[in-house]
């Protein structure tokens, strides 16, 4: 039995790269695991957000991530802000972690672009808290998406400056669970860039909470090439937006690439387009649906929060307490 750990952030509405890459296997990992899944809200300040949509995304989310399975009675379900350890926790990974260190973040260096001078120093420092959020628990799996690798690298080289530093074997080490085929799913409108929340176009991903018309719109105008699909795997190079959506088909049918290519292969887009948006509509509005039944009653999800966060408290303040005690605090 495992300590498991992993979070969304509440900036949009969890879209299916999310499901793909973190939020299904979250779902299986639960049993014979001790899991905590977070809406990361202290995160999502890292860049601007309205109040108001902020907060109605934590419980929007908070459903989505229940609709997909997560058992809020075995697993512990919570928002970040309500347990303070994952603030102290970071602040003291703040002077651990070295300035260069966060320098070389690619996701830093994307989301900052050139203007360096106006992004939120929270943003530079967002790896720090991502380290605190898993460390806090002691956890040690981490099930996410691929994007997520360098920064868990960070997290052990910031685990292990701590024990060094301290000369104490405090930190666990922590084992990345990035899933296959499915851990980086494209953007729909631009196959080199990830399918996430922060693109500002909506068409770019499929919202967990997206009606069957909604979907079939997506698809149909996602970006594709003039070419048939082809009969084998290899046939893909070079052609990323065939690729993503041949990966996003496989895993929802939960066959191989080379199964479905077996079975698509020499098909236009048309064709293919159709296929696809009959199974993310079979697999994806169910979600969508049992999430808006589960929000109709906001009093459940706020009880749900609130009792997820006091067991995620009981856990992580006596090891952020230590960890204080440790750094002479
Ligand atoms: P976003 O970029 O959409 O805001 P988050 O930072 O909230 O995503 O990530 C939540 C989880 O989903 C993480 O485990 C992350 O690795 C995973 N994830 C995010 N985008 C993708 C994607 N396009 N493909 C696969 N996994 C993803
Ligand atoms: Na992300």
């Amino acid at each position: 039995m495992a300590r498991i750990f992993s979070g969304i952030q509440p900036t949009g509405i969890a879209h299916l790269g999310n499901y793909l890459g973190a939020i299904q296997n979250w779902a299986a990992l639960q049993e014979g695991n001790e899991s905590i899944y977070c809406l990361v809200d202290l995160h999502a300040i890292t860049v601007w957000q309205e109040p108001d949509a902020l907060r109605a995304q934590t419980r929007t989310n908070a459903a989505l991530l229940i609709a997909c399975g997560i058992d809020p009675v075995h697993s512990i379900l919570f928002h970040q802000s309500a347990v303070h350890a994952h603030a102290r926790l970071a602040w003291i990974f703040n002077c651990v972690a070295r300035f260069g260190w966060l320098g070389r973040m690619t996701q830093f260096k994307d989301k900052a672009g050139k203007d360096r001078e106006n992004v939120s120093t929270g943003l530079f420092v967002y790896p720090n808290l991502m380290a605190a959020d898993i460390l806090t628990y002691h956890a040690t799996e981490v099930p996410v998406g691929e994007d997520q690798s360098q920064h868990l690298e960070l997290a052990n080289d910031i685990a292990q400056k701590f024990n060094h530093d301290y000369g104490i074997a405090f930190f666990p080490t922590i084992t990345p669970r990035i899933i296959g085929t499915t851990a980086r799913i494209m953007s729909l409108r631009d196959g080199t860039k990830k399918m996430s929340k922060s693109d500002a176009s909506d068409q770019s991903r499929i919202n967990l909470t997206d009606d069957a018309d909604t979907i079939a719109q997506k698809i149909r105008r996602a970006k594709t090439d003039p070419e048939p699909l082809p009969e084998s795997a290899e046939n893909l190079d070079g052609r990323p937006e065939a690729r993503n959506l041949v990966g996003i088909y496989a895993a929802l049918a939960d066959a191989r690439v080379a199964d479905v290519l077996r079975d698509h292969g020499g098909q236009g887009f048309g064709t293919f387009k159709e296929r696809l948006t009959e199974l993310i509509v079979a697999k994806i509005t169910p979600i969508g649906a049992e999430a808006a039944r589960l929000a109709a009653d906001p009093g459940t999800i706020e009880r749900i929060l609130q009792d997820g966060a006091a067991r995620a408290a009981a856990i992580a303040e006596p090891i952020v307490r230590e960890a204080e005690r440790i750094v002479g605090l």
